[in-house]
């Protein structure tokens, strides 16, 4: 899985990684399978699919390796036995709730590797305007869809991003750059196709809302057009 190997790839841990929401348990198992050395914890919220990550581990012969929590979020995980969190495959909202409620987290020398399936721009808002910088942004196309990484640390400075920046990430922390322009286009029709059933539905205000971001949209396409050839 191109969107997993991708998150495996940016892990640089040391210390150990808690994988949140872990399902199938892919990230713990091939970290072990890997002979990652460090504390690697899997967490979910709902037991059938911590059963199956443990399953797969044992299957594996890891699961000695990884320490398995039913739990919501990063709770009951202990901060000094990590240095990397991945949140992946969950809305945008529920990783900010998740960062929130685990404070610990404010702390530069945690890496935050997140992969909201949705609403990626609340949780962009979220980071900026709470001391989390996103340092990086990947792309990574799957079974034609595309997926955003975001790297992020807490630096305790907030970070202006416009609105048109919450829905596609700032292009220059963009790191797979042949996939922005696929974005873009993607992120245009969506917003397009969103101000016009405002409009029908006669929610003007609300569709001047979107319109505008549809218009930074555009801002953005203009300043990056160097990269128009190379989408
Ligand atoms: C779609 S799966 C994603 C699995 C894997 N992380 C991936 O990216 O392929 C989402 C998983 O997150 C779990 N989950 C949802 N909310 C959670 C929370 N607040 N804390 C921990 N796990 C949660 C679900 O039970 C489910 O197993």
């Amino acid at each position: 899985m191109k969107r997993l190997d991708t998150i495996l790839s940016l892990i640089h841990s040391s210390v150990g990684v808690a994988d949140v929401g872990t399902d199938h348990g892919i990230v713990p198992v091939t970290l072990a399978l890997n002979g990652y050395s460090g504390n690697l914890y899997a967490t979910d919220v709902h037991a059938p699919p911590l059963e199956a990550a443990r399953r797969q581990a044992e299957k594996n012969g890891v699961a000695a390796k990884i320490r398995f929590l039913l739990t919501d979020g990063l709770d009951g995980i202990d901060p000094s036995q990590i240095d990397s969190i991945v949140i992946a495959g969950l809305g945008g909202d529920v990783i900010c709730s998740i960062v929130d409620r685990a404070e610990w987290t404010m702390d530069s020398a945690y890496e935050l590797l997140l992969q909201p399936m949705t609403k990626a721009e609340i949780l962009r808002f979220w980071l900026c305007n709470n001391g989390y910088e996103i340092r990086k942004e990947h792309l990574v196309e799957e079974n034609g869809r595309l997926f955003r990484i975001l790297s992020v640390r807490f630096s305790g400075q907030n970070t202006p991003m416009t609105d048109g920046e919450l829905y596609l990430g700032k292009p220059e922390l963009m790191q797979s750059r042949n996939l922005f322009g696929k974005l873009l286009q993607q992120e245009k029709k969506r917003m397009e196709k969103k101000v016009n059933g405002l409009l029908v539905s006669e929610k003007n205000e609300e569709a001047a809302f979107f319109r505008q971001i549809l218009d930074d949209f555009t801002g953005i396409e203009e300043k990056w057009e160097p990269w128009k050839g190379k989408c």
